[in-house]
């Protein structure tokens, strides 16, 4: 089956038929929310709210460990998980859907792995490449959508937050060789590895990142909820052609 984490935004996938809810415990703790299971077309989905019911938990708090081990306990084998972002470069204009293919790791602090030599013996993942190329592929192929502009590379720098970011800040991501910023790329893209799971994330451009383009003399929070809820009825019919194409 294939899993969808719904990010700012995608709070549900339109046209999904809910066929039941499961509220999953793990022994890492609660995901963010129940899992819906629905069907989208021919085909079973498990859907699950990043930020948990009415958007409460902030990126440096979800459970990212127990959303991705509940989603495979369910049967979860392939993960699509969209995750908005702001844009650093001047050509990604808010509005447009970046398949990202790196990422550079700003966070800190969080649970980051399930080899923590306690649940799991130490085992260090290659991660060379973080996402499955097999499902970047097929997100890739999928792109003819009329009125939606997709950017098919990406370099997502994973920060911190929940705060926005400095000027300077950006700056220096984009010294680094990132193209878009957003909060909750990781850990959950290693876990999802260190599971065996096949992933790859759609990312939406909610904004310009912090001292870019119309962001230059700031940035508020429900500008970018605001685009991120506009953006949603394009990433549903995007995620239905692609679990079409990807099948059962
Ligand atoms: N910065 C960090 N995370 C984000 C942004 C941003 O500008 N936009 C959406 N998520």
């Amino acid at each position: 089956m294939i899993g969808v984490i719904g990010g700012t935004g995608l709070r549900k996938i339109d046209g999904l038929t809910i066929v039941r809810e499961e509220i999953v415990d793990t022994p890492y703790g609660k995901p963010s929310d129940k899992i819906i299971i629905g069907k989208l077309g021919n085909h079973e989905v498990a859907f699950l709210a990043r930020h948990g019911e009415g958007h409460t938990i902030p990126p440096h708090l979800i459970n990212y460990r127990a959303n991705i081990f509940s989603l495979r306990a369910l049967g979860v084998r392939a993960i699509l998980a969209v995750a908005a972002v702001g844009s650093i470069l001047e050509e990604l204009r808010p509005g447009c859907i970046v398949l990202p293919h790196q990422i550079v790791d700003y966070t800190y602090g969080r649970e980051h792995t399930f080899f923590d030599g306690i649940n799991n013996p130490v085992s260090h993942i290659d991660f060379t490449n973080p996402y499955s190329s097999k499902l970047r592929n097929l997100l890739c192929e999928n792109t003819s959508l009329e009125g939606i502009n997709f950017i098919k590379e990406g370099i997502y720098a994973a920060v911190q937050g929940p705060r926005l970011e400095t000027a300077a800040e950006i700056d220096r991501y984009e010294k680094d060789g990132a193209t878009i910023v957003g909060m909750t790329g990781m850990p959950e893209t290693a876990l999802a590895k260190e599971l065996g799971l096949s992933y790859a994330a759609i990312c939406p451009v909610a904004n310009f990142a912090a001292g870019r383009g119309s962001s230059k003399d700031g940035i508020t929070h429900e500008e970018i909820n605001k685009k991120s809820e506009l953006m949603a009825l394009n990433v549903s019919e995007y995620l239905k052609v692609v679990i079409e194409a990807y099948g059962s």
